[in-house]
């Protein structure tokens, strides 16, 4: 087991019908969990709640947006945490980077996740509990680097998956982007793996 995603092992893509045709409701059980913690639908997918952010600050520097010469002071909060929760009515967690590295830890339930590295490489990798299956608990996914996440079937957690994720500095969506569209994604990783991650755009 291991933090470092680069030595989790490679999963092959294969995706439970819930993924392909997310089902109209979550289990009882998901829902009970959502409402009980007031979980809000995420842009990219899933459920989220931020439970923390910290009320100290930093200022850094960072380059001006569409500008990679100029530079400018921001300021952020040190850091943030939130729970994420993919159902199967809500299974993917699309395609997105962050300027800052992502710290996520699994709480329950089985998921996979598929990075795209800036010079296209690809990397998927399954989380759950089954170290001795290569499964990993925790993972920290690089800046600048898109992730994206999808259910895996599991009884555990009526086929949820729910993690918590801490972002240094803390979160703002002036450092998010989404991968645009699937031609996006081509450049980055050819036309036969972007149309294998198509369902992630
Ligand atoms: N608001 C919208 N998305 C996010 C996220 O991913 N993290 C945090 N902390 N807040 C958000």
């Amino acid at each position: 087991m291991s933090a470092n995603v680069q030595e989790a092992t490679d999963a092959s893509i294969e995706l439970a019908s819930f993924v392909k045709v997310p089902v109209p409701e979550p289990p009882t059980s998901l829902q009970q969990l959502i409402n009980d913690w007031q979980l809000i639908k995420h842009r990219e997918g899933g459920y989220f709640k931020e439970t923390d952010r910290s009320p100290y600050t930093m200022e850094l520097e960072k380059p001006e947006n569409g500008c990679s010469k100029k530079i400018e002071t921001v300021t952020r909060n040190q850091s943030t945490l939130i729970y994420y929760l993919l159902t199967p009515d809500s299974p993917i967690g699309k395609f997105h980077k962050n300027i800052n590295r992502i710290i996520h830890i699994l709480q329950r339930g089985k998921g996979q996740y598929v990075l795209v590295y800036p010079d296209g490489q690809v990397k998927s990798f399954r989380v759950g509990f089954d170290y001795k299956n290569g499964e990993v608990s925790q993972w920290v996914v690089p800046g600048g680097v898109f992730k994206a996440s999808f259910l895996v079937a599991n009884e555990e957690f009526d086929n949820g998956l729910l993690i918590s994720e801490v972002v240094v500095p803390g979160f703002d969506f002036k450092d998010h982007t989404f991968l645009k569209d699937k031609d996006e994604l081509k450049n980055l990783v050819g036309s036969e793996k972007a149309d294998e991650l198509a369902f992630l755009v």
